[in-house]
């Protein structure tokens, strides 16, 4: 089957392509190279280097290689950016979306997976978070993912698209080729890394006046290669399944000192912090109920220890202390 990646150049569309390729898919990478490296891109797909925004080449692209499903990476992702720049997130976000979607249809491409987003639910009212959680989102991010999930819903009740919402808790990991690498960077990972690398003073923690046990923000580290085989059960469970919802996480919440600790744990560096204010759009915990994609698709994620997921982040970030360097 030929699969056409939207973000196959990015942090984790990249690991995505390489599990399709290593389970016998076809695949075509379609990347602006905006935030994605050219190396990250597996060299057994075909690569397209174009916009989402260009409606023309989107369904040139989809004449030309006949993909029978997609997977859409390619989008603004950060909750703080999307705070002072929703234009970007309720504008970009939303549009790339619907040229992909109605291009798809247009082409007859029969199964659809949209990268979504942890962000729908704000601040939820129960943790950890189901899939029948109240959708709403505390972020233009979150909104713009919440906009496309119900753009999906309608291309699937007026052409019959099948689709799959992977709701993304918060990736993170690194593979031995891959790995997070974002100019400039903003996530705590990473960042937190940079300091070990000597590369950044200290980490700044955004917030620690929330109701939390220490007071910072909880989130749900997943492994980015757990989240890449979620892509391919899903794409797999579309041949029977018409429309999917599936929460992403490792069911277990870490501050941000808690993480901090245990960078400081993987890479024996003392990791000096200090607390600033709160950035805008951060809801205080976000932890992930996965029962559904584990119990449906026999979803198995292969690194549910925090410790593993912050080492092989590590791993990388030693072995490419400048990132991909493209
Ligand atoms: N944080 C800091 N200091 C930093 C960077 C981050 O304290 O320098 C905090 C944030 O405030 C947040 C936590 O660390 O509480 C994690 O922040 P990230 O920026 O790493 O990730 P986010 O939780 O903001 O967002 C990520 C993805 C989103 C996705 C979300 C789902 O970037 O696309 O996870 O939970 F929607």
């Amino acid at each position: 089957m030929k699969v056409l990646v939207t973000g196959g150049a990015g942090y984790i569309g990249s690991v995505a392509v390489d599990t399709l390729i290593a389970s016998g898919y076809d695949v075509v990478v379609f990347d602006n190279l905006y935030m994605g490296h050219r190396s990250a891109i597996n060299p057994a797909a075909t690569f397209v280097h174009a916009d989402l925004k260009d409606a023309d080449v989107v369904l040139a692209t989809m004449e030309e290689h006949r993909p029978e499903a997609i997977m859409h990476f390619a989008s603004y992702s950060l909750v703080g950016e999307s705070m002072t720049a929703p234009e970007k997130y309720l504008g970009e976000n939303v549009s790339n979306a619907l040229n992909l979607i109605d291009a798809a249809v247009k082409c007859g491409v029969q199964r659809f997976i949209l990268s979504s987003t942890a962000a729908l639910f704000g601040d939820p009212e129960k943790v950890p978070i189901s899939e029948s959680e109240r959708l709403a989102p505390g972020n233009p991010y979150g909104e713009s993912k919440f906009f496309i999930e119900r753009m999906l819903h309608w291309y699937n009740k007026t052409h019959g698209l099948k689709f799959a919402a992977l709701r993304y808790f918060n990736a993170a990991g690194g593979t031995d080729e891959k790995g997070e690498d974002h100019q400039p960077e903003s996530h705590l990972i990473p960042l937190i890394i940079q300091v070990a690398l000597g590369q950044r003073d200290e980490i700044k923690i955004f917030g620690d006046d929330y109701d939390t046990p220490d007071g910072t923000c909880i989130r749900d580290y997943i492994h980015v290669t757990d989240l890449a085989s979620a892509h391919v059960l899903a794409l797999e469970a579309l041949a029977d399944n018409d429309v999917l919802h599936y929460n992403l996480g490792n069911g277990s919440g870490f501050s941000v000192k808690q993480v901090i600790d245990t960078v400081r744990e993987v890479t024996g560096h003392p990791v000096p912090a200090t607390t600033v204010a709160r950035r805008a759009g951060d809801p205080a915990i976000l932890i992930a109920d996965s029962q559904k994609i584990k119990s449906e698709l026999g979803w198995d994620p292969k690194f549910p220890d925090v410790l593993d997921v912050v080492s092989t982040a590590w791993e990388w970030h030693k072995r490419h202390p400048e990132g991909y360097g493209d």
